[in-house]
């Protein structure tokens, strides 16, 4: 085990995610895998189904206390949010033996944080988010690259080659089914491996009240868990 990582810091701090920015601040700057920020986000359809899948952590907010991440919203994940929109997530940064899971409510983020977050992206990217119908079937890989240049062309974008691809500087509005979610945290747990399976555990819970478009926090509760 490396020594830098020994366990939960000392003492357990008063809130959780100043930590788990921390922890994945250390997993980006020392490279120790190739998406430091993806985690695996869970949802759950109207029967009580659970699905999971990998997507990209984008803002650690500690104060109020929500991460952010960005979709399309008609996916199979966007459909599941709206009628049940709460999601548990789960960090792990294997090379640091630490894992985190972040449970609550979920919000869309503001469309001005929508619009800036897809502005940010790749032009290609912003081409992908209006040519791909996310989670809906397609006939073949033909047909969807049909679909890219089809989208390309319609937006005033060259046609993807394969090797193209400096900026076209054209400007590409955001799709109004894409966008970024806020988890709210309400539980947090963070977990650092133990020699001989003494793993260290805690978990930070507190109320979340309704406020605005979002949530205010109550003060967080912290307790120890077995292994
Ligand atoms: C490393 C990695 C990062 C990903 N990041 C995102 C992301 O930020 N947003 C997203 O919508 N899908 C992302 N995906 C794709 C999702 O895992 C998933 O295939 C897609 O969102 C469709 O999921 P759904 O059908 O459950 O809605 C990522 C996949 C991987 C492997």
């Amino acid at each position: 085990m490396s020594p830098l990582i020994d366990a939960l810091p000392k003492p357990l701090p008063r809130e959780p995610l100043s930590t788990v920015q921390r922890w994945q601040a250390e997993a980006t700057s020392r490279r120790t895998q190739p998406n430091p920020n993806a985690m695996t986000l869970a949802t759950v359809d109207g029967r009580g189904y659970p699905a999971a899948r990998i997507v990209l952590c984008k803002e650690i907010v500690p104060k109020p206390g929500y991460i952010s991440f960005y979709t399309n919203y008609e996916s199979r994940k966007g459909q599941e949010l709206a009628a049940i929109p709460r999601a548990a997530v789960v960090m792990h940064w294997d090379h640091l033996h630490r894992q985190v899971r972040i449970e609550g409510p979920i919000t869309r983020t503001s469309s001005a944080n929508s619009d800036a977050y897809f502005a940010s992206r790749h032009w290609q990217s912003r081409l992908g988010a209006w040519a791909s119908e996310q989670s809906r079937p397609i006939k073949s890989r033909a047909a969807l690259m049909a679909a890219f240049s089809d989208t390309a062309r319609r937006l005033g974008l060259p046609a993807l080659s394969g090797e193209s691809n400096g900026d076209p500087n054209v400007a590409i509005p955001r799709p109004p089914n894409w966008g970024g979610y806020h988890l709210w945290a309400e539980r947090v747990e963070l977990w650092v491996e133990g020699d001989a399976r003494l793993h260290d555990r805690a978990v930070w819970t507190r109320e979340l009240a309704q406020d605005g478009e979002g949530f205010s926090g109550g003060p967080w509760s912290v307790q120890r868990l077995q292994p």
